[in-house]
Order: C-alpha cells, then structure tokens, then sequence
C-alpha cells in the first residue's frame, strides 16, 4: 500500500480510544442489570477478580501483538503465523455480528434520547418499550442513523476521526456519569441500594452467574475478537504498553461500577425490583426519571451519556472489518466504510424485527437478536482462548514480552506474572467457565 499507516496523534489519544471502545453499552446497559440479577456485590466482586487475573492480561497480549505486526488483526496473526490467521478472521466475523445487533440498540437509545424531551416517555413504560421495539419501522430507522454515525466518525480515519471523536465524547461521558451519581445517592431512600450493591449475596452467585460475569468482561473490555489488536496497531513504538493495558481496564471498571452507582439507587429509591434484566434501563429507569425532581433533564442527559458510550465503541467494531479490509484487501477507507456499514445495517434489520413480526423465526431456541448476542458471547471467550494459547506457545511469550517491554526494562516482575496468566491462568479459567457452562462439573 503506498498510504503511509495511520497513528495516533498522542498517548491519550490512543487511551480514549480505547476505553471508548471498552465503555459502551456493556458497562451502562448490561453491566447494572447483571449485577442485579445475580446477587449484586456478589456478582461485582467475581467481575473484579476476572478483570484482574484475565482481562489485563489478554488486554496486553492483544495490544502487543497488534503494535508489534502494525497490522489489524486477521494480518496481525497471519504475519506471525499463517495457521492462526483464522483466529483473526473470527474476529473479524464477530465484529459483523456484534455490531448488527448494537447498532439495533444504540438505536433505541437515540429514541429514547429524541422521546425524553419531545413528549417524555409514557408512563406505563414497559408498554411503551415492547411496542417500540416490536415496531416494524421505527426501530429501524432509529438503527440505520446510529449506524450511520458510527460510519461518519469512521469515515474520517484514526486520528481526525476516531480519536477526535472519542476525546470528546470520554471527558464528556464521565462528567455527566458523575452528576447522574450523585443526584442518585442522595435521593431519599438510595441507601438499600447502595446496601444492595455492596453487599454481596454469595447465594446468588450461581455457575451461570460466574459465566455471566467472564462473558461480561470480555465483552465489557472489548476483548476477544481483536479489537485491541486493531487499535494498537496505530500505537507508536515508543508507547507503553503495560501502563496503557492497566488504564483501559481500570477506567472501564470504573465507569461499569459508577454506572451501578448511578442506577441501582435510584431504583430503589422509587421502590421498582433491581432484577429487572435487559429492560432495567429501557423500562425501570424513565420511571425512575418521571418521578424525580428535574428528571426530565437527568433523563436526557442520561441517555447522551449512553449514546457516546455507544458510539465510541460502535465506531470501534466497525474499525476492526474495515482495517481488515485495507490491510487484507487493499481496500480504500471510503469504500471499506460504507460496503461494512451497509452489511451491517442490513444483518440488523432481522434482528430489529425478530423482537416483532419475525420473532417466531428462532435459531437455537433464540429470536435472531439474542442469537447473535449468544454467538458473540461465545466467540469472544474463544477467541480470547486462542490469543492465549498464541502467544504462549506459538509467538513465544519472551518476543511477546520484547514488544511489551520495548527492549527495556519491565515494571517489577511483569515479566513473570504475565507469564503464569497468560501460559496457564487464563486458559484455564477460560475452559473451565466452559465445561461449566455445559454441565461438565
Ligand atoms: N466494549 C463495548 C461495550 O462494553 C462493546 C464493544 C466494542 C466490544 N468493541 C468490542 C465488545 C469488541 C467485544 C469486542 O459496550
């Protein structure tokens, strides 16, 4: 290619890419209704363990291998070797899939977003959300302008698109998360659930819990399929990759377990059950909002907060098929922007209507929607599985670790710890979460 590659213009830069690609739906939509589902602190407490002795780790792993090759990922591991090029191609393929189905939700949060302050939304708000994700029309025209968002900040590249992007919108996301928590935790009546969510409930903590929580930080981190191969692909040479692999996940923790903060709360302020699952924030919180003092502002900014969340990852599922493209076939990024996003917009359309008309067509037990969710939350562990194996034994943790450490010294015995993760800890956990998920023991 005669394009010079892209970079990022700084270290933040690349950071906020990052942890807008970590922060997304997973932390504000899935991550508080998880949480309230299985056992509140119980389950928090698990969440943070993996994130500690697994998400860091492949998080690294994943940010070496792309800034080593300078390649996205399915050429990242065909340049390292051409048998494992189909880990990356996987990944690839998990991009399509996972971002069909976000994109059908990040367009539901621009209508709730729109709904909030043109008419509010109606007071029997469970109604109102199995009516307006049934519709046949609506939600897809909602889908096709996220989608297309996501294509624009794309469109203009890394640095004056991406980047540009996402260190506005990552500030920006975390001072309203702030303002929403703490008009939360001092709504009358917040105590039970801050209690709730810090106490945990070990009861609760089931098998499935457990798995629930590995698939969420995989997803959570945006691990698994590349992503963070892709990005550090853009990342300089002179780059730390070990403080940059402790900050991502640490700001994306942060916000998961703000975003608790700013929910659970106030649902258990205005009395609603915090098990409420996926329509926690769709159903329970415009109640919450109706009912609060100036709720129709915080219900706003509320749901921008979740539509940056949204784009800064949206933007980075879309990047990864389209660096793939140009690296694998020369692709230009004009072209690559708008066949992808057009694909996906249209695999989005049936899982748009599966929560409606077509929702009696059913792969798996499953409407196409939750189909494709169960795919992505398979692959990604899968695929997290294979880097690790990867660079354990087949790239070799000591080049692995010459990328990571710049020729250089480590920080105090790194060199080891990620050793023992990433050759044995990992993996294991990975299987194991697995074989317990079939039943095996
Ligand atoms: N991490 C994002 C979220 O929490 C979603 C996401 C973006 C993602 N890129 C990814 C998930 C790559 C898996 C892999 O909403």
């Amino acid at each position: 290619m005669t394009e010079k590659r892209a970079q990022w213009g700084s270290n933040f830069g690349f950071i906020m890419a990052a942890a807008g690609s970590a922060v997304g739906l997973g932390n504000l939509w899935k991550f508080p209704y998880l949480a309230g589902k299985n056992g509140g602190g119980a389950f928090v407490l698990i969440y943070l363990l993996i994130v500690l002795f697994i998400g860091f780790t492949i998080m690294l792993g994943e940010m070496a291998i792309g800034r080593h090759t300078q390649l996205s990922s399915f050429n990242a591991y065909q340049k390292i070797s051409k048998k494992w090029a189909f880990v990356g191609g996987l990944g690839v393929l998990a991009g399509f899939v996972i971002l069909s189905f976000y994109s059908v939700v990040g367009g539901w949060v621009l209508n709730y977003m729109f709904k909030t302050v043109i008419g509010g939304i109606p007071a029997d708000s469970a109604a109102y959300f199995g009516s307006f994700i049934s519709n046949p029309i609506l939600p897809i025209f909602w889908h096709l302008i996220f989608m297309a968002m996501t294509a624009v900040i794309v469109f203009k590249g890394i640095g004056g698109g991406i980047e540009k992007a996402c260190k506005f919108m990552m500030p920006a996301l975390f001072v309203i998360l702030v303002i929403i928590c703490i008009r939360s935790v001092t709504l009358p009546g917040a105590a039970a659930g801050i209690a709730f969510y810090l106490t945990p409930d070990f009861s609760k903590l089931t098998a499935g819990a457990v798995i629930a929580a590995l698939g969420q930080v995989f997803f959570s981190l945006s691990l698994g399929m590349g992503c963070i191969i892709t990005y550090g692909s853009y990342l300089g040479k002179e780059e730390n990759l070990a403080k940059n692999s402790m900050i991502v996940p640490f700001l994306d923790t942060l916000v998961a377990l703000l975003a608790g903060f700013a929910i659970l709360p106030a649902v258990f302020a205005f009395g609603f059950e915090p098990g409420a699952g996926p329509g926690l924030m769709f159903v329970t919180l415009p109640q919450v909002f109706a009912q609060m003092p100036f709720g129709t502002f915080f219900g706003f900014i509320f749901f921008v907060l979740v539509l940056f969340a949204a784009l800064t990852s949206s933007i980075s599922l879309l990047e990864v098929t389209v660096a793939y493209m140009q690296d694998q076939h020369k692709w230009g990024r004009s072209k690559s922007v708008i066949t992808l996003s057009g694909i996906m917009f249209l695999i989005g359309i049936p899982a748009s209507l599966s929560m409606g008309v077509w929702g009696s067509f059913k792969i798996l037990g499953k409407n196409f929607f939750d189909f494709l969710g169960f795919a992505s939350d398979i692959m990604l562990p899968v695929g997290g599985l294979l880097m690790c194996i990867f660079i354990g034994y087949v790239w070799g943790i000591d080049k692995a670790i010459d990328e990571i450490s710049n020729g250089g010294k480590l920080p105090f015995k790194l060199r080891g710890v990620f050793t023992i993760m990433i050759k044995y800890v990992a993996p294991v956990a990975v299987i194991a979460v697995f074989l317990n998920a079939l039943g095996v023991f």
